[in-house]
């Protein structure tokens, strides 16, 4: 069912006028209806199973990519004519039962080169990556089918389909589906028939480009092709393209996997009817049979954004009422299949009573806003921290809150959640991987001088924090918040890793969505001054808290101590007056061993993050770049003050431009001056909303 005719002269009874502008070039026309391994280049998680191109499978952050084996003529070399394409491919992407909501798309591509160098996976999709994103030397040219709203490219939706020219933020986008031939009025949104693109149904796309403008057009699989695309954009691809390119597919998965699988693929430079050859019926159906409503393409489209949360709660609820009068060893066993998979897991009363020794006293090892945290040992030997949560304070919220996050969230440098439990209406028992070198506020503020952190582990440990927020933020298909980031909350593992833990004041958004809580979560001295005045926290405000953490660590301070200066006013001041070195902890200056100028790169970092205008803080991917010393921001600084370079370099059009630049001056504004500036509905000072706090 294969027929490859490239390298073959262009027939001449081919009359548009365009193609005959380029006769001396090749041309390439090739269809398959199923593959063969052979058939394509195959990289990553790419290979053909059932003579059906298999893009990625269950593995966790991976690349898949397959390549027509030959270049393909792209433009012409003399006068930069991009030579027309026409292509059409089959495709599903199909979400692994009971794992949903699922990720994250599959891009037609044209590349420069083989292999998948400079890709990253997940929302990278496999196209490009964090460091060559956006960058005009990429020469990558991707019509994406995308199922994760990234807010970092301005995607329009999680179901959508974009062009994108050397970047992810793509130049024109559209939401899946297709216009109805017989609709009386075309232009009309109401006919336009959304198509899901993760429900695993078979998709056949045709992609055309000729003289600067390029059509898309999606259908169910079988279905006659739409008269009119889905979209169409004017672009010029004569900079994109080198004059000869690999063209084929990519794909990712992240934290979130699917299975992204191409059926049947035509393409080719001379004949745009070369689509009419692919086999479009009997295909086989990757639909998820609707056996449980979990399976359910209903369940899936309803959990991509936002209403998870509502789903997991509701079904959670139902779960309780149903499991109410049951408990003990037998609890397990009338778990239904999909409980045990897809939450993390619940156990049994027995089973934590028995690692906890009967909740020994001895096993106390802390005592967190709800009630104490004990260590036990469970049966099988692994340690694990259990956390109490009583009904009152709104118990029953944050545990469902805590599991409903945490649970499905994994980072390294997280505190993972093995296991939940409930004992009866008041008392629930969350199951923490147990951290064995407990929390970082102890080792900053009661070591003694021996055990003292060092400045590099320090600054180690921050690391890992910030990259568990970004994570948060930015790697999950819904943004989450921590809301109460403080050293308390950072515990350290075996080998001294920031773990991130501490879930209780969490709640998930969607991405894009601005989240309407008013109830004020955090702790006092780590919250943003926007927080105090709203209540409304964002990620900026987990900025502010990671900011405020920087400073305590560094600095061997806490944020609001008695009888002192509020810890950020202190570091802003000292900084004014070009001393921000000596905000340093004493005790690792009294050591004297430290690198300067990762010290005052990093202090910097803690006051930009606490800047009280939210929207000149940095996000969290700046800070992480900060923290990593990207060489690429570090060569520009040379000879430059640093002061000066983070401040421009941070926020180049913001509001640090204001700030005089002569930092020894006395005329410099006060960490005061600038918050009444940014906010002057705020009347309070630092000590002022320590005192209303405690
Ligand atoms: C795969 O395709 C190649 C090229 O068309 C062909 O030579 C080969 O026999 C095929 N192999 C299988 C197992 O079908
Ligand atoms: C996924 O595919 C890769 C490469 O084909 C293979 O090595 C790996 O075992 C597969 N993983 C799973 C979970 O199927
Ligand atoms: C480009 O110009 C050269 C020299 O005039 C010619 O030999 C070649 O065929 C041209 N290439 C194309 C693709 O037109
Ligand atoms: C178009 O066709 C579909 C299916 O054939 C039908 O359900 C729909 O009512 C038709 N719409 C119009 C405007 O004729
Ligand atoms: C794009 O579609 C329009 C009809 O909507 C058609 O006139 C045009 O020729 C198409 N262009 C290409 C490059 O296929
Ligand atoms: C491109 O799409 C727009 C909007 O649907 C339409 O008005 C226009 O006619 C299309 N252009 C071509 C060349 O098909
Ligand atoms: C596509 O978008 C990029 C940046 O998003 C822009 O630089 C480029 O000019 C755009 N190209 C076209 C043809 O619109
Ligand atoms: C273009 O492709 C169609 C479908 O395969 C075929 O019928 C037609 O003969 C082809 N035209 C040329 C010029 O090759």
């Amino acid at each position: 069912m294969k027929k490859h005719k490239h390298q073959q002269p262009l027939r001449l009874c081919f009359l548009l006028p365009v193609f005959l502008f380029f006769q001396s070039i090749s041309a390439v026309d090739f269809v398959f209806n199923g593959f063969n391994s052979s058939d394509m280049l195959l990289y990553g998680l790419a290979g053909v199973e059932s003579r059906i191109l298999t893009l990625t499978n269950r593995t966790y952050y991976s690349i898949g990519r397959a390549l027509y084996p030959e270049k393909i003529p792209a433009k012409n070399p003399n006068s930069s004519y991009v030579y027309p394409f026409s292509t059409s491919f089959i495709f599903s992407m199909v979400p692994y039962t009971k794992t949903p909501p699922a990720g994250y798309g599959i891009v037609f591509i044209f590349v420069p080169v083989k292999g998948i160098e400079g890709a990253d996976p997940a929302h990278y999709l496999g196209l490009l990556s964090f460091t060559n994103n956006g960058n005009p030397d990429n020469h990558v040219f991707g019509v994406e089918f995308d199922v994760f709203k990234n807010e970092e490219f301005d995607d329009i939706s999680a179901n959508h389909v974009g062009i994108d020219m050397n970047s992810l933020k793509s130049n024109a986008s559209h939401n899946t589906g297709y216009w109805p031939d017989n609709s009386s009025n075309a232009d009309d949104e109401k006919s336009f028939k959304e198509l899901k693109l993760n429900s695993g149904e078979n998709y056949q796309v045709w992609i055309d480009y000729s003289d600067s403008l390029i059509n898309v057009t999606v259908a169910l699989a079988g279905m006659k092709r739409p008269g009119k695309p889905l979209f169409n954009v004017s672009l010029d691809l004569s900079e994109v393209f080198e004059d000869e390119m690999y063209v084929g597919f990519t794909s990712s998965t992240g934290q979130l996997v699917e299975s992204h699988k191409i059926l049947a693929w035509s393409f080719s430079n001379s004949n745009f009817s070369i689509s009419e050859e692919l086999v479009t019926t009997g295909l086989p159906s990757f639909v998820l049979p609707k056996d449980s409503i979990f399976r359910s393409k209903g369940f899936i489209a309803g959990i991509t954004v936002g209403g998870f949360c509502g789903v997991c709660l509701c079904a959670l609820f139902a779960l309780f009422l149903i499991k109410r009068k049951r408990r003990g060893v037998r609890e397990r066993e009338e778990m239904e299949e999909w409980e045990l998979e897809y939450w993390p897991h619940r156990m049994t009363y027995i089973e934590i009573e028995e690692a906890t020794r009967d909740f020994s006293e001895e096993n106390v090892i802390g005592t967190g806003g709800n009630g104490k945290v004990y260590k036990g040992v469970l049966a099988g030997g692994a340690e694990i921290a259990v956390k109490c949560i009583s009904h009152e304070n709104d118990g029953v919220r944050e545990f469902l809150a805590e599991i409903s996050s945490l649970g499905r969230l994994k980072h390294r440098s997280l505190v993972g959640l093995r296991g939940w439990c409930k004992r009866d209406k008041g008392n629930f028992f969350l199951v923490y991987e147990y951290m064995e070198n407990g929390s970082l506020d102890k080792w900053v503020f009661e070591c003694d001088d021996r055990k003292m952190l060092s400045c590099e582990d320090r600054i180690r440990i921050l690391k890992d924090v910030a990259f568990a927020v970004l994570y948060l933020h930015e790697g999950w298909e819904a943004k989450v918040l921590h809301r109460d980031i403080k050293a308390s909350n950072v515990l350290l593992d075996k080998d001294m890793n920031g773990r991130l833990g501490d879930f209780g004041l969490a709640r998930m958004h969607g991405h894009g969505q601005v989240p309407n809580t008013t109830r004020v979560v955090g702790t006092v001295g780590y919250l943003a001054p926007e927080v105090i005045r709203s209540g409304r926290a964002s990620a900026q405000t987990d900025v502010f808290g990671f900011g405020v953490l920087i400073l305590e660590v560094m600095c061997g301070r806490r944020p609001i101590e008695v009888g002192k200066p509020a810890l950020v006013d202190w570091a802003w001041h000292l900084m004014g007056q070009g001393q921000l070195l000596n905000a340093l902890d004493e005790r690792l200056k009294a050591r004297g061993e430290f690198d300067e100028e990762e010290v005052g790169r990093v202090l910097h970092l803690g006051l930009l993050c606490a800047y009280p205008d939210p929207s000149s803080r940095p996000t969290m991917r700046q800070v992480v770049k900060v923290l990593e010393g990207n060489n690429e921001v570090l060569d520009e600084v040379e000879s430059e003050d640093m002061d000066v370079y983070l401040l421009r370099k941070m926020k180049p059009m913001g509001r640090w431009s204001e700030i005089p630049r002569d930092f020894g001056s006395s005329s410099h504004p006060t960490f005061e001056d600038i918050r009444q500036s940014h906010s002057s509905s705020m009347s309070f000072s630092w000590s002022n909303s320590m005192a209303e706090g405690r």
